[in-house]
Order: C-alpha cells, then structure tokens, then sequence
C-alpha cells in the first residue's frame, strides 16, 4: 500500500526510525549558556566538513540567510543575487527589514549568475550609489530547477567579488545535491565563501535546523544576531543530533533522489500535454502543461490519484524528489503521468 506521494518539496520527508533513535538518545544541554554537547558538536563538523573555523545552529535556513547578511552589510548597503534567488522572494523582505538593506537582482539564466553578471551590478565608488557590500550565491538554485554549480564556476565568481572587496555568502539549503552530483568536496567550499548556510531539513531530512559557516569572528557575532531575532535554542541538541546522523547517512543516498527524478522527467519528456521541460540537474522537475491543460487542473488530478505536486504558475509544474519517495512510487508517478487523459 503506498499512500500518498509527497512530491511538492523535499522539506516534507518525516524522520526515519533510525534518525528518531538518534535524536532519542542525544546528550542535550542549554545552549545559550554554550552547554548543549550535540549542538556543538554538529557546528563543529560542519566546520570541519567545509573548512571554516566555527559553526552556529539555527531554527531554520532563512534565519541563517538573514543572520548572515545582517552580519554582513549595514542599512543602505546592498545586496547582489539572482532574482530567482529564496533570499529576494522567500524570506519576507528580510533583507529590508532585518538588515535596511536594498537588492540589485541578476536575471540570469536556470538561477545561475556568471561573473560578468556580478562585476556589472557592482556600484563605482560614488556617493549617489548605494555601497555594494555582499554577492549572496544559490546552489542549488530551487526556483532555478536544482541546477549546480561548478566549485569553478563559483571561484571564478568570488575573484570579482572579492577583486572588489565585497563579502561573499552562499545560500546552500540544497549544496550536498550539488556536491554530491558533481563528485566535488564540501572542503573546497570553505576558501571560496565567507559565510555558508546549509539546511539539514531538505534533501538530508532532519526534521528541522540549518548550520550557519564561517570565521571565528563572523560566527561570534552571528551568534548575537541570532539571540536577537528571537533564534537562541535551549535543549535543541535533539535536533541537532537529527543532523549529525543526516550528515553521516543522507549524503550520499542524494544521488538516489537525482536518478529518481530523472526517471520521471524522461516520461514527463515525451507527454503530449508537456510543452516543454526544464532540465534536470538534481532532484527537482519543472515543466510547463501546453495551454489546453491548467497547472490547478492537472494538480487537483494527481491529487485524486494520491500524488502531490506544486504549481509555479499557472502552466507550470514542480516535482521534488527526497528521502521518502521510492521506487515503486516512481512507478506509479510514471504510469499515472502517461495515463492521464
Ligand atoms: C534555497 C533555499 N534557501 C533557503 C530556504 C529556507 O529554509 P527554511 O524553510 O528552513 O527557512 C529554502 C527553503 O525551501 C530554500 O529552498
């Protein structure tokens, strides 16, 4: 009996038995006052893992985005990003009203800036012009498909940015997909950015928290940031422990969810009702219904059939896939795809 299939994020996975005993038998403490053991010791290998210096635990991925830009820039500064990107669409204005800062968005292609697009948004040195303080990077990009980029194509971009003197941070809620796609080392993350969010209640399927990177000094004061928005944990090491045992056991079963999700594009590929297809990188599927079917129509369909899906616009179509979706589910997508009238 295979139930309801959770295709609309891969923020929707439930904790496996093996992580819920983990998370059962963590040491926990109070971690304002630094004493929660699980807390600190998760910050600690996810600094190791990326090679920055210290790490800091956070409720969720846009709190650790928010912290670290307001770590980043002072109000009137701005901020440089795609316009695809979860910090500019997703994170309640935060920007503005955590930070004062404004935004200058890149319309580049599939989410993916290029440094040509960076060095152009960059403000001269003129008092007219907001400052140009911080680039903020997205891999994998969500709203741009789950496409990655290269650790190339991402130092080729920190060279203008720091060229330029201006900070760099990545929004990587998805980066072990990226890492793990691409055969490349978390390690050579650290040198490139100087502050790193990754969440661990995406594709590695922790029930909820995020890791905020970077230097000693960044991370001290992301730490007071983080206590005055309200984020300073007690006994959330139960939840940190959900991480450490995702970061030992969900990286590389990541490749699962890509081979998966590229199964169902391929017959998504070939459906009359599809006009086209984005490619397909990761774990996310984005399609366009032609314009005889409506994105609401063909959803509340698949609903009927026990399949959940997002719209991203009224012709538009997303699928995720994730730790709890499996082979006899892709079955049953696939076949429900080809047979839908
Ligand atoms: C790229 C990206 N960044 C940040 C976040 C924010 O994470 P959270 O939902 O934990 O706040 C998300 C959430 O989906 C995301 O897709």
């Amino acid at each position: 009996m295979i139930g309801f299939i959770d295709l609309r994020s891969d923020t929707v996975t439930k904790p496996t038995s093996e992580m819920l005993e983990a998370m059962f038998n963590a040491e926990v403490g109070d971690d304002v006052f630094g004493e929660d053991p699980t807390i600190n010791a998760l910050e600690q290998k996810g600094a190791l893992l990326f090679e920055k210096e210290a790490g800091l635990f956070c409720p969720s991925g846009t709190m650790t985005n928010q912290v670290a830009i307001r770590v980043h820039v002072k109000p009137g500064d701005e901020v440089i990003c795609d316009q695809s990107s979860h910090i500019y669409n997703y994170e309640g204005g935060g920007i503005a009203a955590n930070a004062g800062a404004s935004v200058k968005v890149i319309h580049s292609n599939r989410g993916k800036m290029t440094p040509e697009d960076v060095l152009d948004c960059i403000n001269p040195d003129d008092y007219h012009c907001p400052v140009s303080r911080l680039v903020s990077l997205e891999n994998t990009s969500n709203k741009g498909g789950g496409s990655c980029y290269t650790l190339n194509e991402m130092l080729d971009i920190s060279k203008v940015v720091k060229d330029n003197g201006l900070a760099f941070h990545l929004d990587g809620a998805r980066i072990f997909n990226a890492l793990v796609e691409l055969e490349e080392e978390p390690s050579s993350l650290g040198k490139i950015f100087d502050s790193i969010s990754i969440c661990m209640s995406k594709g590695l399927g922790s029930p909820m928290g995020s890791l905020l990177l970077g230097s000693d000094a960044f991370i001290n004061e992301a730490r007071r940031v983080r206590k005055l928005m309200g984020g300073g944990m007690r006994q959330a090491g139960y939840m940190a422990a959900a991480g450490i045992y995702a970061l030992d056991n969900h990286i590389h079963r990541l490749k699962e969810d890509h081979r998966r999700a590229k199964e169902i594009a391929d017959v998504i590929m070939g459906l009359s009702y599809v006009e086209n297809l984005a490619p397909v990188d990761t774990n996310i599927v984005i399609f366009k219904l032609n314009s005889e079917v409506n994105a609401d129509a063909f959803l509340q369909y698949l609903e009927a059939k026990q399949i959940l899906a997002i719209s991203l616009g009224p012709q538009m179509v997303r699928m995720v896939t994730h730790l709890d979706i499996m082979d006899e589910m892709v079955h049953k997508i696939v076949e429900t795809l080809k047979n839908t009238p």
